[in-house]
């Protein structure tokens, strides 16, 4: 494939990994990221590890000319989609922020691509499309009923995609709903690093583990698991982003519209996850059981079937390689980037 792939949020957790993964499989990168949950470090680092740091254009993708900018001075053949706010509970409280970053983001970033003529769009969408789903595993045709303006966003944002791709059929587009993501490259150089108080698990986990908190609170005991603790598909993010290259050479092999689940098939409670991340870090992780939290769900893993047969994938690291990378990225870098 020649030219280069535009990765919008590259500076972010998920999207860092992704772009070591496309320089590693030699696809060129240009990153376009406001840095607004991020740090130019994660790209430096990235540079490190692979010898070849992506060129990174400070820029909002709800900025017009800023992409036509982009588009102009480089040859994009595809986009890979990770800019966007993420949090849930922050999405409640903000909601026009959210519509604003996701879905005005999203369109300004389509305009952009139309006139540039750039037809190929990987995205990252999230299990939490699917809200609470009626049985488990969760395949793609399930339906979606997001219980949150974040998961709104997302939705919006597949629907927005699935008519600009039926619209000319010359497009290519490949919607990922991810479950879980946790982990870090095994290096040790680039991982997760949240704004203050993590509102995901692994993260808090890793950061009890650490000694940055004394200890994490499970939110309820009481759900119909085998443990009574939330149930979810846990996966590697260096498995993740592996499953975004596949898919970027599927939609540029041949065009139409894929929705694809990235998720392990497995469930895992919160208490397999603290006795896993003992195992891996040799530290105690002390925890104190509190009330659910509002909008959790029992339990929810994907039926990751579809991107076997699509894309010859699969999550192949197993929870003790996420909790030992984990722990890896957390104790070389307490501060996080710093
Ligand atoms: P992240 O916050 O680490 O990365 C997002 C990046 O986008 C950040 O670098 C941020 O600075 C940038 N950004 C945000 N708004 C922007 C804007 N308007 N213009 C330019 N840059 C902007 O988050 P992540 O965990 O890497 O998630 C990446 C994507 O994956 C997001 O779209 C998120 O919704 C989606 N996702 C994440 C998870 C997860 O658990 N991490 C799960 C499902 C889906
Ligand atoms: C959250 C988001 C979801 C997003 C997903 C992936 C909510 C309601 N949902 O889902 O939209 O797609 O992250 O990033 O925020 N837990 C604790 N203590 C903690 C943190 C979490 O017990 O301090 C429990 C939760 O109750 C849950 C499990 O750990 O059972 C996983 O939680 P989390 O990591 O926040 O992910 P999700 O709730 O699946």
């Amino acid at each position: 494939m020649a030219g280069s792939v535009l990765v919008t949020g590259g500076a972010g957790y998920i999207g860092s990994h992704a772009c070591l993964a496309l320089i590693e499989a030699g696809h060129p990168v240009v990153v376009l990221d406001n840095l607004c949950n991020s740090s130019p470090e994660s790209l430096q680092r990235v540079g490190q590890l692979c010898g070849e740091e992506p060129l990174l254009v400070r820029g909002d993708i709800r900025d017009r000319a800023c992409l036509d900018r982009i588009f102009a001075e480089h040859d994009i053949v595809a986009v890979m989609h990770f800019a966007g706010l993420k949090a849930v509970g922050e999405s409640v409280e903000i909601p026009l922020e959210y519509y604003d970053n996701n879905v005005t983001g999203s369109l300004t970033l389509l305009a952009a691509m139309q006139a540039a003529g750039v037809n190929n769009l990987v995205f990252s969408s999230s299990a939490t499309v699917y809200g609470d789903p009626a049985t488990v595993p969760i395949s793609e045709d399930f339906p979606l009923a997001p219980a949150s303006p974040y998961g709104r966003t997302k939705m919006m944002v597949e629907q927005i995609l699935t008519d600009w791709q039926c619209a000319d059929g010359a497009r290519n587009v490949a919607l990922l709903r991810y479950f879980n993501p946790v982990g870090a490259h095994p290096s040790g150089r680039i991982g997760e690093d949240p704004r203050g108080m993590p509102n995901n698990l692994m993260p808090f986990v890793a950061q009890v583990a650490v000694g940055k908190r004394d200890r994490l609170f499970v939110f309820g005991d009481d759900y119909p698991t085998a443990d009574g603790t939330g149930v979810r598909d846990y996966i590697h993010v260096m498995d993740l982003v592996e499953g975004h290259v596949l898919a970027l050479q599927d939609i540029i092999a041949g065009p139409g519209l894929r929705v694809i689940n990235l998720g392990t098939g497995r469930g895992v409670s919160v208490l397999d996850m603290v006795r896993a991340f003992e195992a891996a870090s040799g530290r105690q992780i002390p925890y104190e059981v509190v009330q659910r939290r509002a909008g959790d769900i029992a339990a929810c893993w994907a039926d990751p079937g579809r991107a076997a047969q699509l894309l010859a994938w699969r999550a192949s690291r197993s929870l003790e390689q996420m909790c030992i990378d984990s722990w890896r990225w957390q104790s070389d870098n307490p501060r996080g980037y710093g």
